[in-house]
């Protein structure tokens, strides 16, 4: 299949390229590099062995990104990964969330009418359940538009504009993927997670205690209703999750559908550093630490549906991930411009 994947710079987008590409399929990146670096591009090349056609763009852009697909396409797919992710800045700056994940998902969608496009595949996020839905989640467990922050929203928002869009194109193949917790990278350390800006997320910064760049790890809290007190995260290696795309794209069939992309094994916090101290060798210090506002206990899903319907599920566990994540630290200090 022709591939247009957006966001194909980023994390997950370096990732799902070059598993495209070592699938036999045709990739096309769109990216505004935002987030990441031109580095990234080039090294998705490396590891795909082929000239990755890349389009610097702004996938908001409507009349853009029009005239960009008559330049590259023709599409048998669109993968639509670009948009902001973090958390903690969709709280300080809920406008460019909204317009960002929004407008660029009704950007996208259009292109497939106007380009014949019949397939299209959505990041979204398993935070998008209730926290009063049972676990282990299910994708018809409950979600809900109350969510804590504008992020989640946003992505739960497009979820919507999906279903209505599939109720006026109902040939077209469209699938919104709920990603779990990602961690890791590919295991030739070439391409990996590349945070601007002080990391949020726990494996970048037990990655950053492992190089010595800070002092320890903070534990969040101590006293959750779990085995060692710690909150639970269904952790998945972000080629399991690259992998999930593609036989997302290669499974789709008309209509709408979601499906959870985690392992359905969570681990504590304390798991995961015991983990990266397992594959790497080193000793993590650690610190306790109050609950961070606006966590749960614990969040992870059963991925059974995925199993059955794309023939996919996690094959790689959280030590694998914690060895591709150091061996991509390790190889890139300072991320992919070296700062
Ligand atoms: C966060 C995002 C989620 C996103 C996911 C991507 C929030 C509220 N949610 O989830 O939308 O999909 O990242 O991976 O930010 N922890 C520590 N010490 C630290 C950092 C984290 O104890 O220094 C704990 C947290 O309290 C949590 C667990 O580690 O229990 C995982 O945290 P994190 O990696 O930030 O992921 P989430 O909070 O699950």
């Amino acid at each position: 299949m022709r591939v247009l994947l957006t966001g194909g710079a980023g994390y997950i987008g370096s990732h799902t390229a070059v598993e495209l590409a070592g699938a036999a399929h045709e990739v096309v990146v769109f990216d505004d590099l935002s987030a990441t670096s031109a580095v990234a591009v080039e090294r998705i090349r490396e590891l795909a062995a082929a000239d990755v056609p890349f389009v610097k763009i702004d996938v908001t852009d409507r009349e853009a990104v029009a005239a960009a697909i008559a330049d590259t396409g023709p599409f048998d797919a669109i993968i639509h990964l670009a948009a902001r992710k973090a958390i903690g800045e969709s709280v300080a700056k809920p406008l460019e969330y909204y317009f960002n994940n929004i407008n660029s998902t009704l950007v996208m969608l259009e292109m497939l009418s106007r380009f014949d496009i019949p397939t299209f595949l959505f990041s979204g996020t398993g935070t998008v359940y209730s926290e009063q839905a049972d676990l282990p989640f299910v994708e018809t467990s409950r979600t809900s538009i109350d969510l804590p922050n504008p992020y989640s929203k946003s992505k739960r928002i497009c979820e919507e504009i999906m279903r209505d869009y599939s109720l006026t194109e109902p040939d077209k193949r469209l699938i919104g993927l709920r990603y779990f917790n990602p961690i890791g990278a590919h295991p030739s350390g070439r391409i990996g997670e590349d945070p601007h800006g002080i990391p949020n997320n726990l494996m970048p910064i037990v990655a950053r205690v492992g190089s010595g760049k800070l002092p320890q790890v903070s534990i969040f809290g101590r006293d959750y209703d779990t085995d060692d007190g710690t909150a639970l995260r269904d952790y998945i290696h972000v080629v399991d999750l690259a992998r999930g795309h593609l036989a997302a794209i290669e499974h789709a069939r008309p209509g709408l559908e979601f499906f959870n992309l985690g392992t359905g094994r969570p681990s504590s916090v304390l798991e995961l550093i015991a983990a990266f101290e397992a594959a790497s060798g080193i000793h993590i210090p650690t610190v306790d630490a109050p609950r961070r506002p606006g966590d749960v206990q614990a969040t992870y899903c059963l991925p059974d549906k995925a199993a059955e319907k794309l023939g996919w599920r996690a094959e790689l566990d959280v030590v694998q991930a914690c060895r591709d994540y150091w061996r991509w630290q390790e190889n890139n200090p300072g991320g992919y411009d070296g700062n």
